[in-house]
Formats: C-alpha cells, sequence, structure tokens
C-alpha cells in the first residue's frame, strides 16, 4: 500500500470549517485504498500569528518540504489587518508560495451545468465554460524590489512596489501553460500590458519565442490586460488557456471565478519545478480567502476545497479516476439541488458546509458502487 503525506494547513476564517470537508473526501478515498493519505495540520497565517507571532513559523515550513502535497483553507481577517506587514496573515500565504517555488499556479474556471443559473451573467454567455488560468506566482509586482513607504524630507509619502520579472522566469511559466493547452484545446492567450510596461512587453516576446520554436502547433493569441478583463465578461468561451503575470492574474482570476457562479466553486494548484527524482511541491487551496463574516457558521461553501482536492489527485498523485469521481459526486449533489447559500437558486435545497460535505461524501459512495459493479 503506498502510503501519501498530506499537510492541512487550515489556516483563518472558514477555512478551518472548508478543510474539514475536504478532509473528509481524502479519508474516504484512503478507506478505499489502494493509496492511504495520511494527513497532518499545521499553523499558517493569522492561526499561526496568534500562537506562535509570525505568520509562517519555521516548524510549518519544515512539514510543508516534508509533505507530498499539501491541502490550504485560506488566511486572513480584520483581527490582523492593523498588523505591520511582516506580520500579517498573507505573508503567511505569499512565504510558502515563494519559499516552496510554487511558480505555477492553476485556477480552472468550470461553469458546471447545474450552477448556469447562478452566475450573474447570462446563461447563454457561461454555459458549457471550461478554461484555465495559469498565473506566475512568485514574481512580479508580489516580490519585487524596491519595495515599501517611504517618507520624503518634504513629509509627504511615497510609495513603491516593482514589476520585474526575468526571461527564465516568463519561460518556464509559459511552458507549463503551453503544455496545459497541448491536453486541452491548443490554444493559449498570453495577458499583459506591453503598450505601457516594458516588463510585459518582455514577458509578450518570450512567450511569443516558445510558441515559436516549441509549440509550434499551439494556436498562440497575445491580449492587453484591461481587454482581457472585459473579453471574460463579454465572451469567456473564447479561451481556453490564458496565461499571465503575478498581479494580472489574481484579478483576473477573481473575475473568472464570477462566471462560475460563486468564488466558493474554484479550486486552484500552485505547483513548483519537477525535480529529478521526479518530485515536485504541490500546494491546492481554493481561491476564496477567508471569509470572516460567515466564518463559524457553518455557512461556507466547501466545494472549491473539495476540487482543490481533485487536482491534486490529478497533479500530485496521477489518480485520474478518483479525481473524476470526486468531481462527478459534486456534479451528482448539485443535480439534486443541494446548494450551500451562495450558489442558492429558487426551488433548491440549502445546507450548510457539513451537510455538503456529507452529501458529496455519500454521492462518492453510490457512484463508487455504481462503477464497481460496471468494471
Ligand atoms: C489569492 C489571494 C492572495 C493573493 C492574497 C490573500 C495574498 O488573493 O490567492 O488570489 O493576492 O495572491
Ligand atoms: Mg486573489
Amino acid at each position: 500500500m503506498t502510503t501519501k503525506n498530506i499537510l492541512v494547513l487550515a489556516g483563518d476564517g472558514i477555512g478551518p470549517e472548508v478543510c474539514k470537508e475536504a478532509e473528509k473526501v481524502l479519508n474516504w478515498l484512503s478507506a478505499k485504498g489502494p493509496v492511504k493519505f495520511n494527513l497532518s495540520h499545521a499553523l499558517l497565517g493569522g492561526a499561526a500569528y496568534d500562537k506562535t507571532g509570525t505568520p509562517f513559523p519555521t516548524e510549518t515550513l519544515e512539514a510543508a518540504k516534508k509533505a507530498d502535497a499539501i491541502l490550504l483553507g485560506a488566511v486572513g481577517g480584520p483581527k490582523w489587518e492593523s498588523l505591520d506587514y511582516s506580520k500579517r496573515p498573507e505573508r503567511g500565504l505569499l512565504g510558502i508560495r515563494k519559499e516552496l517555488g510554487l511558480f505555477a499556479n492553476l485556477r480552472p474556471a468550470m461553469v458546471f451545468d447545474e450552477l448556469a443559473e447562478a452566475s450573474t451573467l447570462k446563461r447563454e454567455v457561461v454555459a458549457g465554460l471550461d478554461i484555465m488560468i495559469v498565473r506566475e506566482l512568485t514574481g512580479d509586482l508580489y516580490f519585487g524590489t524596491p519595495r515599501g513607504v517611504e517618507t520624503l524630507p518634504d513629509g509627504t509619502r511615497r510609495g513603491i512596489n516593482t514589476m520585474v520579472y526575468t526571461s527564465p522566469e516568463v519561460q518556464r511559466i509559459a511552458r507549463v501553460a503551453f503544455d496545459l493547452a497541448k491536453k486541452r484545446g491548443k490554444k493559449l492567450c498570453s495577458v499583459d500590458k506591453a503598450n505601457v510596461l516594458e516588463t510585459t512587453e518582455m514577458w509578450r516576446e518570450e512567450v511569443q519565442k516558445i510558441g515559436d520554436t516549441e509549440y509550434k502547433d499551439i494556436q498562440l493569441s497575445h491580449m492587453y490586460v484591461d481587454n482581457a478583463a472585459m473579453q471574460l465578461v463579454r465572451n469567456p468561451r473564447q479561451f481556453d488557456v490564458m496565461v499571465t503575470g503575478n498581479i494580472f492574474g489574481d484579478i483576473l482570476s477573481d473575475c473568472a471565478s464570477m462566471l462560475t457562479g460563486s468564488l466558493g466553486m474554484l479550486p486552484s494548484a500552485s505547483l513548483g519545478a519537477r525535480g529529478k527524482d521526479g518530485k515536485q511541491a504541490a500546494l491546492y487551496e481554493p481561491v476564496h480567502g477567508s471569509a470572516p463574516d460567515i466564518a463559524g457558521k457553518n455557512l461556507a461553501n466547501p466545494i472549491a476545497t473539495i476540487l482543490s482536492v481533485a487536482m491534486m489527485l490529478k497533479y500530485s498523485f496521477d489518480m485520474n479516476k478518483e479525481a473524476t469521481l470526486v468531481e462527478d459526486a459534486i456534479k451528482h449533489v448539485l443535480g439534486k439541488g443541494i446548494r450551500t447559500g451562495d450558489i442558492m437558486q429558487d426551488g433548491a435545497k440549502k445546507v450548510g458546509t457539513t451537510e455538503m460535505g456529507e452529501a458529496i461524501i455519500a454521492a462518492m459512495e453510490t457512484l463508487h458502487k455504481e462503477r464497481s459493479k460496471a468494471a
């Protein structure tokens, strides 16, 4: 029996609640075999700050380095907003991304047919949508230096952040995106602001070079980020894979999430480079935040986190059959009209976080029985 070690970083706000449901899914799969998931927990974000005085304790980094994959809930909340930058929960998240070299952030946006009505956009615009946003995660304005706020001699203040990319950083994220496009619709759109920002002009040239030399079979296009934001809500189905830098990817992926009906539906994977031993650091987390306003009330939608588990099965463990089982179980539950508040529709049955988790497990059980019989 193979054992995989999963580190759970539940974090803050609704993080612990949604992780708990996702853990049930891993435990269920574990019990069925053949892969056993060994779950352990560590602190990150505000929860870590409260206990240890830092949002990213060394023990967490050590545990993260040893894990086969990491499942993260969410970090942050108003409680920690007045802290110094270096102590804020978000630094924990940015720290783990940077320390583990998780440069490739995969954010799929898929519209489940059952939820096409839940989007604020018209059904005919979003039905059948399936796009993949590839966001570079360890560079750009997020990590560039110089940065900070200084007080000038005349008493006024000056804030600085630096948009910086090197060509190898652009090339490696481009390859991840091209590889994904190859397995999907063979279309890649690279998003930049090359008409204004030199960094992204270089980005455009590098992506084009990789396309011309290594991926001739992929249809590559380039789009300015303002236009991309507009096109995402005008006609999102024109896209297959999109690749962009850290800051644009942050913004566009939130925008794309609304096409699917709710931020509560979007999973993500953050991957590092694959080592010679085949190992690849990988962290899976919902795109949504810690939602402190609904935390602890059994109101959060656990689907984004459970879909993140499905991504883990696919990308870290090559367990495609199990990933499909999880995704199909979610569709099954949605098909039965079971909804958390964020995706509630007329005539549907409103449930809480735990009930949604239990319904998904029950559906996995049912589908698993059907599939084992058919096999
Ligand atoms: C995200 C979040 C984070 C980011 C925050 C919480 C630091 O918005 O994962 O998209 O900006 O990357
Ligand atoms: Mg974001």
